[in-house]
């Protein structure tokens, strides 16, 4: 007879775990006040700016320019902060295509570097032997929310005079000695976008305590008009990025209910790791001291096959998902591997362009680990359920690790 569900075996649980998004009679009183006054846009509306101050707040930062996604955040951040187009931007090869893809809208280069398999954050190391004379700035990534080494990265960017922006889009309510993350560089990005942890469907943020970065991305935002400017006149090229009233109604609610659900996700966290630490073949990340704030956006891991009968990864996530957990295999491919940087295919229709690097002889073997064989993710609508949802989770686990022959390859 077999035990995991995934061979037929009893489920741990049937029942789903807390949807995505959390949302109640604040968003829609929000909404329906904004749509009530007729002021749908940020350009006659106040509900804007006033989320800007309060989210800048709450980061410790001076200005806070919202906009319509996170990438676009990322873009607008790159120009306001002068970076130049034609230079090298680090990034890590492991992350969402938007790190990257907003140094390419922007015609800088980005240069993939490896990751800490101990926390999947960039690795300041790889960084410093990826600086050439024609790299401009870094754009590190707080992957699921857990802040990468800052004073490294802002040691490594003084000693080269480069700039830094945080990508910050999984990282609301981080802090990293004891100061929030975002504009601890030149400036810092978040996204509102609908799996994040606090959501308006779509949006972003950028945070800086540089006023003429922020005076640049508000320029850039809003069609390159300035401020006291004409309507018609425009001092600087730019475009329309510019977040509605909608969205920052529903993004005050949010925010309003961010501390209490924040509150679970840590206890959850918390909890999971300790449950999660005893199985053989499950490395859990690891939290610098300095780490004073863990966003949760992601509870991420990695899976050693040789401690499951050298059952692949995807294997392992199937039987979880069997077991009544979602689990989920996360990014599939390092950045440089994914066809549209292998090609280089940037222009029209995917049309090739000349870039001066080649990524098909990157190569970042921890990105690569654990894209193909060890990360493994819970989302954080899972971070929001009861203990006894943590416990499914390590039971889970701890049957699978148990009954490893039933998977064994
Ligand atoms: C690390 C990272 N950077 C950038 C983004 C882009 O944000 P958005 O989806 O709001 O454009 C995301 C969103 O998933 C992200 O996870």
């Amino acid at each position: 007879m077999a035990f995991l569900a995934i061979r037929g075996g009893e489920p741990v649980r049937t029942e789903s775990f807390p949807v995505w998004p959390v949302w109640g009679d604040e968003e829609i009183a929000n909404l329906t006040q904004v749509i009530k006054s007729g002021q749908w846009g940020r350009l006659k509306g106040t509900v804007t700016a006033d989320f800007e101050r309060r989210f800048a707040e709450l980061q410790g930062a001076r200005y806070g320019i919202c906009l319509n996604s996170g990438t676009t955040a990322l873009q607008i951040a790159l120009v306001a902060a002068d970076v130049m187009p034609g230079t090298e931007v680090i990034c890590p090869a492991y992350t969402f295509i938007a790190t990257a893809s907003a140094i390419v809208d922007v015609g800088c280069i980005p240069v993939f570097v490896d990751v800490d398999p101990n926390t999947f954050n960039i690795d300041p190391e790889k960084i410093r032997q990826a600086i050439t004379d024609r790299t401009s700035a870094i754009m590190p990534v707080h992957f699921a929310g857990r802040p990468f080494d800052v004073d490294a990265v802002l040691q490594i960017a003084r000693d080269h005079g480069l700039k830094v922006i945080e990508d910050a889009a999984q990282a609301w309510g981080a802090s990293w000695n004891g100061k929030p993350v975002g504009a601890l560089g030149d400036a810092g990005c978040f996204s509102f976008q609908s799996s994040k942890n606090i959501n308006c469907g779509e949006g972003g943020i950028i945070l800086t305590n540089d006023e003429m970065v922020a005076k640049f991305a508000q320029a850039h935002h809003n069609c390159g008009r300035s401020q006291d400017g004409q309507w018609y006149e425009h001092f600087y090229y730019g475009g329309n990025y510019r977040m509605t009233e909608l969205q920052a109604a529903v993004l005050h609610a949010q925010l309003d209910r961010y501390p209490e659900l924040h509150r679970i996700r840590l206890e959850n966290l918390a909890y999971l790791q300790q449950g999660l630490a005893e199985i053989d073949g499950i490395e859990l990340c690891s939290d610098d001291a300095r780490i004073t704030r863990h966003a949760c956006h992601l509870y991420a891991f990695r899976y050693l096959k040789s401690h499951f009968s050298g059952a692949a990864k995807s294997v392992f996530i199937e039987a979880l998902r069997k077991e009544g957990i979602p689990a989920s295999p996360g990014y599939s491919l390092p950045l440089y591997a994914q066809p549209v940087f292998r090609q280089k295919s940037f222009g029209p229709r995917g049309k090739k362009v000349h870039l001066d690097i080649d990524y098909t002889t990157c190569h970042c073997p921890v990105t690569e680990d654990l894209c193909y064989e060890q990360a493994v993710w819970f989302t954080q609508n899972m971070l929001l359920g009861t203990q006894e949802d943590m416990d499914d989770i390590i039971e889970a686990v701890v049957k699978i690790s148990e009954h490893a022959d039933e998977i064994a390859v």
